[in-house]
């Protein structure tokens, strides 16, 4: 018989409410025969609080067990800067080797966005997940002084590009309209951006039925606003990737509904299933969040862990919510929850 095991991270802020509508909808939605089995692993910022932790070695080991990991939110303003973030979330991102960072768009009805009413807003950001900046390759000299200096370096191998690249063209050839765009900053970024370019065009050589383009960075959040139609995936390195997904969110129908999967495509280590969106401590505790991201990317680990069908009803109870609510009536996290719940199961 069929079985999932799932490592659940609520985290800070706001995780623990959507976390909890996630994992009702995900009971809802699987068959009878599947046996779902979980763990919550307490980590975020009172664990650090209590015991100055953030990731420690034997839960790193324990959840390297699981089947897939849904992570809530990280991060708490009680917490330096820096001190979740890398020591608990890009440490699980960096240690599972998720270097695809998979973030869809796509423009669901009835959603304030400033292109409510366009066509055929439906693409896919593939994020590389493991290099860039995010490597924490740098350092400062002189700090605190007038003569400080600081590097943030960012790292990128052939070996990391050429995989990520490839991922990407794999997802572009399985789609209808099989475009992929690659983004970067090659007229200024000249070492990182001729080596993305040079494996984006060797690696395309193997996929004919793939229509390539390449942006600019800074082009790429012009068309997003204006022509986001001509997108289909993207490619692109890890903190353009950051950026460009916060404002696919904002104007596809806000990051409430925003979804992503960390993936290792390899299956060697478990991957990790999370709203875009943060820890929102200043609406913590008050029922106010919308879990839609959340159930969102459970629809993402259910794809992945092979239950395609129950993914895509998942998406479909998503779309039919959001047609079907009134606007100007806010709902709370549990209402919303339980209408999703509802739709799957029904
Ligand atoms: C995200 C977040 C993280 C990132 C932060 C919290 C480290 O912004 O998942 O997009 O920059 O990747
Ligand atoms: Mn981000």
């Amino acid at each position: 018989s069929r079985s999932i095991d799932l490592a659940v991270i609520p985290g800070d802020g706001i995780g623990g409410e959507v976390v909890a509508q996630g994992l009702k909808v995900l009971t809802a939605v699987l068959p009878q025969d599947v046996k779902l089995e979980s763990r919550s692993y307490d980590l975020g910022a009172k664990r650090w609080h209590a015991t100055g932790e953030t990731l420690p070695d034997g839960e790193l080991e324990s959840l390297r067990g699981h089947d897939a990991i849904l992570l809530g939110a990280i991060g708490d303003p009680s917490v330096p800067s820096g001190v979740l973030e890398r020591g608990l979330l890009l440490k699980l991102r960096f240690a599972f080797e998720h270097y695809i960072n998979l973030r869809p768009s796509k423009l669901f009805p009835n959603t304030a966005t400033p292109l409510a009413g366009r066509p055929d807003i439906d693409f896919v950001v593939v994020r590389e997940g493991t290099e860039g900046p995010y490597t924490g390759n740098g350092g400062s000299l002189r700090t605190g002084t007038p003569a400080e200096v600081a590097t943030e370096v960012s790292l990128n191998t052939a070996y990391g590009v050429e995989r990520v690249v490839r991922d990407a063209y794999e997802r572009a050839a399985a789609r209808p309209r099989k475009k992929l765009t690659l983004v970067h900053k090659n007229n200024v970024l000249v070492h990182a951006g001729h080596l993305w370019k040079r494996i984006f065009d060797a690696v395309g050589t193997e996929y004919p039925q793939v229509t390539t383009d390449y942006l600019h960075v800074d082009a790429a959040t012009i068309f997003f606003v204006t022509q986001p139609e001509r997108f289909d995936v993207i490619v692109t390195d890890n903190l353009f990737g950051d950026i460009l997904t916060d404002l696919a969110a904002a104007v596809t129908g806000g990051i409430g509904l925003a979804a992503s999967g960390n993936i290792n495509p390899t299956g060697a280590f478990p991957s990790m299933f999370e709203p875009v969106h943060g820890s929102a401590p200043d609406i913590a505790g008050q029922g106010k969040a919308d879990p839609t991201a959340t159930i969102l990317s459970v629809a993402l680990l259910l794809d992945h862990l092979g239950y395609g069908a129950e993914a895509a009803r998942i998406e479909a109870a998503v779309a039919e919510d959001l047609a079907a609510r009134s606007p100007g009536k806010s709902r709370t996290t549990d209402e919303i929850g339980d209408a999703l719940a509802g739709r799957v199961s029904g």
